[in-house]
């Protein structure tokens, strides 16, 4: 069984944040999502792991991974020159896939448990693919799954505008090689990609076994900001131990779970939990409200932040009520003016906001 882990596209859904950092190395809770997917990859046991990157990020994407060896397992990296579509990736996979099985991972999904039990199930079942399907709230953003009253699928499409059911597809796939010869028959979709979801329609269109499994936890698809503050909180929620290695001075307080990491000071301040601060990030005069997470080396300075996401090198300075944000790198977000008092922001790296 070998993995391939999708990693490139462009991202425009969390723009102006993709336009210079890949949408799968946000960091959430504090660890980039492509982590998250790495560490369960690992954890199935998994020993050979393609990285599909694209032209745009894939250096980014390669300096973060490196060799794979903190996981246990080789990389190959293979590039995708264009966002052709998923089924599109795996063709251009398919010199490191040869005839063996495969789970497939979206890069930027996250999920509360790995895929391990799936692996063991599907060598146990051997199907030609396995899917996981999720009941969710907007089917249409999704691909969707039809179920007859026993469970077996009878129909998967891609976005469809009035969806058969409230069943995701999920961003976690296991295939044999029978995939790339339903990948070999489809055409483009509406949207010009190779869609999985119309691979995996076509292998049941040739009598192949699909089988699929409703999630139990937890899945996020952190492609817009919304999502991802979403998978913030519940990380931080469900990871946060609290653990202080900075430095906090006397006159502040920490309430519940905070992680502070080395080099990270704290003055006159509170930090209430679950949050999250980087190495080196200063906080002073400052309410850190709960579902936060700080990066590294950033500033905060007479302010009150809630339910956001702050990346590394940024300045947050003199902001009454900082609320539901994503703060890019090497931001700065400074305010003199004392009228409006609750600020909601998804800004980029690079970004200076003056109100
Ligand atoms: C892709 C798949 C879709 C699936 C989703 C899960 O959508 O095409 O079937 O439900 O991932 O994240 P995309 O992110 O390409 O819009």
């Amino acid at each position: 069984m070998k993995a391939l882990v999708l990693s490139g596209g462009k991202g425009t859904r969390l723009r102006p944040l993709t336009h210079t950092m890949a949408k799968q190395l946000v960091p959430v809770a504090g660890t980039p999502i492509l982590g998250y997917v790495m560490n369960h990859i690992s954890e199935a046991g998994i020993k050979e792991v393609g990285v599909i990157i694209s032209p745009e990020t894939g250096d980014e994407v390669k300096n973060y991974l490196g060799d794979g060896k903190r996981w246990n397992f080789s990389i190959e990296y293979i590039l995708q020159e264009k966002p052709l579509g998923l089924a599109h990736a795996v063709f251009t996979a398919k010199e490191f896939l040869g005839a063996d099985d495969f789970v497939m991972y979206l890069g930027d999904n996250l999920l509360s448990y790995g895929v391990k039990g799936a692996v063991e199930r599907f060598l146990q079942e051997r199907p030609d693919a396995l899917i996981y399907l999720k009941e969710v709230d907007d089917p249409t953003r999704f691909g969707v799954a039809e179920l007859d009253s026993s469970g077996n699928i009878l129909r998967l499409i891609e976005k469809p505008k009035e969806p058969p059911s409230n069943l995701a597809l999920v961003g976690v796939y296991i295939f044999s090689a029978h995939i790339h010869e339903a990948i070999s028959k489809i055409k483009p979709s509406h949207r010009g990609e190779l869609e999985i979801t119309d691979a995996i329609q076509e292998l049941i269109n040739m009598g192949y076994t699909v089988k699929s499994e409703i999630l139990e936890g937890w899945w996020l698809d952190t492609g817009k900001k919304d999502d991802l503050l979403e998978a913030n909180t519940i990380v931080l929620d469900e990871y946060i131990k609290r653990s202080v290695k900075g430095n906090v001075d006397g006159a502040s307080q920490l309430v519940g779970r905070v992680e502070i990491e080395e080099g990270a000071t704290v003055k006159k301040s509170i930090l209430r939990g679950p949050i999250k601060i980087g190495k080196g990030t200063k906080v002073e005069n400052s309410f850190i409200g709960p579902y936060t997470s700080i990066g590294e080396g950033v500033t905060i300075r007479n302010s009150v932040i809630e339910h956001s996401v702050i990346l590394n090198n940024s300045i947050v300075e003199g902001v009454d009520r900082l609320e539901d944000s994503l703060i890019g790198r090497n931001a700065r977000v400074v305010k003199n003016n004392k009228k409006h008092k609750a600020l909601r922001l998804m800004i980029g790296d690079d970004t200076v906001v003056e109100v």
